[in-house]
């Protein structure tokens, strides 16, 4: 949950701080095509690219662009289209809603570890770093990661299956994020505008 809203706000933030950023829809849906009609145009290209093997056409359409996000769909749902974006993308996000039952879920079999792993090793074969992989809470309670809520409760979660989470959290806001057709997009001052920061820091040197 909060993909789609994710990829336009981080494009966004990484547009206001001087990024030149492309954002890539990649799902069928077109939720961020939608975002980018009804804002009248965001001031980054917005490209629906809903296709197979991601990772041979994105080189060419991204060519000179400071940085690419890519709006994923489901796994489950396009399987083909998600894996060319994870070998492409050198920095996976992974929005989740700040519940602890849901992060029990998410590793309650093996598959999703499973996938991101044999992700991993494709990159590999393919003769790429290994991808970063950092969660984003989503829909907290908070602006600010609190000492004892929720959120921590799904770091701490997530922290014992291993995973990083960005101490910077979007919270749930109906007015600042939620699809309000036209509103102008302003990522400066949100969360967002932090997660941004904090995921310049943590791309791969190849990346940027
Ligand atoms: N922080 C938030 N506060 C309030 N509403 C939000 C927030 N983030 C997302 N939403 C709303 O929740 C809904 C789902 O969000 P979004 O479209 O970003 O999810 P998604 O993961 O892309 O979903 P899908 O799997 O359908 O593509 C949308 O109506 C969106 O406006
Ligand atoms: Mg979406």
């Amino acid at each position: 949950m909060g993909k789609s809203t994710s990829g336009i706000f981080l494009a966004q933030a990484l547009y206001e701080q001087g990024d030149d950023p492309m954002l890539i829809d990649a799902d069928k849906g077109k939720t961020c095509l939608d975002w980018d009609e009804m804002a009248g145009g965001m001031p980054y290209p917005v490209v629906s690219k809903p296709v197979k093997d991601l990772h041979r056409t994105l080189p060419e359409i991204t060519r000179g662009r400071g940085s690419v996000v890519i709006d994923v769909p489901q796994v489950e749902d396009h399987e083909r289209i998600a894996k060319g974006a994870l070998l492409f993308a050198d920095l996976w996000v992974l929005p989740i809603a700040p519940s602890p039952v849901e992060v029990r879920r998410l590793f309650r079999d093996a598959v999703f570890g499973d996938f991101l792993e044999d992700m991993q090793e494709a990159r590999q074969d393919a003769g790429r770093q290994p991808a970063g992989v950092v969660f984003l809470l989503t829909r907290t309670n908070t602006n600010r990661a609190t000492k004892a809520g929720p959120d921590r409760d799904c770091r701490d979660e997530l922290a014992n299956h291993g995973f990083a989470t960005l101490d910077a959290q979007i919270m749930f806001h109906d007015d600042m994020y939620r699809q309000s057709g036209g509103a102008r997009v302003r990522a400066l001052g949100t969360a967002y505008e932090r997660a941004a920061k904090e995921l310049k820091d943590r791309t791969p040197g190849d990346a940027r």
